[in-house]
């Protein structure tokens, strides 16, 4: 069985969370002694700058370059274009050049594949894979979906997002049921969750009620706090900004479920073999 996991964060409804959630999960299970390889699949390059790479536009190489050679049958470096960041973590940057390779891929065969080829090459060197999707249901998100093993979806407890999310899972269904059979649903991560209004309190509810009877909702939330948003701008994780805030907290929590997850998917699989 592969040691490693890898899990797509995505959501095509914009400014939900992914990139936050991407980055602190990724500093969370490094924390608990995980190596963990983060891959910026957004041409905003959200992620990357978030990770502390003040102008991703100005670099020459990212996977923008990898899925282009790797579209051609073309070799790519020993290195697989890892840069190694100081705490611990490793990135994958992207930036406007990947929304170039988005379009191009229209024309190649097995384009649903290509991230899937990059992934599994790196996949032996690291414990978990995060990949930061970009917020469409476009081909890049399909790639993201395709190579996973799992995805995450941070989602906002309003309305609109709420109802975002059947658009999400159908696209997912679509994904499993013709490409990869294996994908599953880690769970629903609530951010910038304000506990105190009665419309998030309804809105949860609401999905623990409909979506929440099929698929997992994480029992952590994470509160709504500027110090989430001034740590992305500084290019850091929480942990590193300000461990003590409750935003730290709550990824740490979030953290502990996802590994706790798959731990139990991995004793399901050795006790389903052993029947
Ligand atoms: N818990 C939080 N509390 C307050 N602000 C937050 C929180 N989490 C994220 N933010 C801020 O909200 C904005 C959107 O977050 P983020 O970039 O993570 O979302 P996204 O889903 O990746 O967006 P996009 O769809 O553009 O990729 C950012 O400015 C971020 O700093
Ligand atoms: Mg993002």
């Amino acid at each position: 069985m592969d040691k490693c996991k890898v899990i797509a964060i995505a959501n095509q409804k914009g400014g939900v969370g992914k990139t936050t959630t991407t980055v602190n999960l990724g500093a969370g299970l490094v924390n608990c002694g995980y190596k963990v390889l983060l891959v910026d699949a957004d041409p905003q390059g959200s992620l990357s700058l978030s990770c502390g790479i003040q102008r991703p536009d100005e670099m020459d190489y990212t996977l923008a370059n990898l899925m282009r050679s790797i579209a051609s049958d073309e070799a790519i470096p020993e290195d697989l274009g890892i840069l190694y960041l100081t705490d611990g973590v490793y990135l994958v940057p992207s930036n406007i050049e990947l929304s170039g390779v988005e379009t191009g891929l229209v024309n190649i065969m097995s384009r649903e594949f290509v991230l899937k080829q990059y992934i599994d090459r790196a996949k032996n060197d690291f414990d978990y894979i995060l990949i930061d999707c970009m917020p469409s249901l476009g081909m890049l998100t399909i790639n993201s979906l395709v190579a996973a093993d799992s995805l995450v979806i941070p989602t906002q407890p309003s309305f609109l997002s709420a109802k975002g999310l059947n658009l999400l899972l159908g696209t997912v269904a679509r994904v499993k049921r013709n490409i990869n059979p294996d994908l599953s649903i880690d769970g629903i991560l609530l951010t910038m969750v304000d506990g105190r209004t009665n419309n998030a309190k309804d809105i949860i509810a609401a999905l623990q009620n409909t979506i929440g009877k099929s698929i997992n909702i994480f029992q952590t939330q994470i509160p709504h706090s500027v110090r989430a948003a001034e740590a992305s701008l500084a290019g850091m994780s929480i942990y590193a900004y300000d461990p003590s805030c409750k935003v730290a907290k709550a990824y740490e929590e979030f953290t502990k479920e996802v590994i706790s997850r798959e731990t139990r998917s991995k004793d399901r699989l050795r006790n389903d073999r052993a029947r």
